[in-house]
């Protein structure tokens, strides 16, 4: 694993950023993986930024997030359909059916999970996958237990996730209970992988993902079994 310590959240999203628009550059119809949360927002506001001032373009490129949650409709300002429009497609100049997303209000879940999988393989594969890790070394929503050879499934999201997923929501009582997740194996084809980690709060995470052993109990631990991942992480985090 390739460690790039940077001083803070800043930091991280201006170079986290560069790094997707040199691969960008290097391959116009690059197959990216996206995540949501707290994390990334920052590097999505570099790219766009870059966009605007730069004229990168995204007319070729192919975007597939890793998850989505189950039971609340596309247009509701949690889900994660709204997320990536808003902090992202809607500001740069990606045709928006280039950007796939699990469908959590499928009449067939099951199937749709099948689907997305296929989807990912019919473009060939994700060329690049952003990451961020949960306090529980969750990647994607795949929580402690799940394991390393799974596909795109529906996950119970653990207690600990909710609670920290609540902070974008009025109550805990709103957070979805499950979502639909690229699996551990699906995210381990990617060709290559940047995790982003920063905060206090992801310190042990970071911690045990540099230390600790690879399990399945704490899945983030897997990416020391791929060829190219780079971990970007700021100080406070380390
Ligand atoms: C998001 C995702 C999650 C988050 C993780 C960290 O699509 O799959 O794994 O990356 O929960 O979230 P933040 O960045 O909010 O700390």
């Amino acid at each position: 694993m390739n460690i790039i310590k940077v001083k803070d959240y800043t930091e991280m999203s201006q170079k986290a950023a560069a790094y997707i628009i040199d691969k960008v550059r290097v391959k116009p119809n690059l197959k990216l993986g996206l995540a949501t949360g707290g994390t990334p927002i920052g590097t999505y506001q570099n790219l766009i930024k870059d966009h605007q001032e730069h004229g990168t373009s995204y007319q070729q490129v192919v975007t597939f997030n890793l998850d989505e949650y189950i039971g609340i409709s596309s247009d509701h300002e949690n889900s994660y359909r709204f997320y990536m429009n808003d902090h992202l497609f809607n500001h740069i100049d990606i045709p928006i059916g280039q950007t796939f997303i699990p469908n959590g209000n499928a009449d067939n879940i099951e199937a749709e999970c099948v689907r997305y999988e296929q989807l990912i393989q019919h473009y060939g594969g994700i060329d690049l996958q952003i990451l961020g890790i949960g306090s529980n070394g969750h990647i994607g929503f795949n929580e402690p237990g799940t394991s390393f050879h799974s596909k795109t499934h529906v996950i119970d999201l653990a207690p600990s996730t909710i609670k920290a997923n609540a902070r974008f929501f009025s109550s805990l009582a709103e957070v979805p209970t499950k979502a639909i997740t690229m699996g551990i194996s699906t995210i381990m084809n990617s060709k290559e992988i940047l995790l982003l980690v920063s905060g206090e709060n992801k310190k042990e995470a970071m911690k045990k993902l540099s230390t600790g052993e690879i399990s399945e109990s704490f899945p983030a631990s897997v990416l020391r079994n791929h060829s190219n991942v780079t971990i970007m992480v700021d100080q406070a985090a380390l």
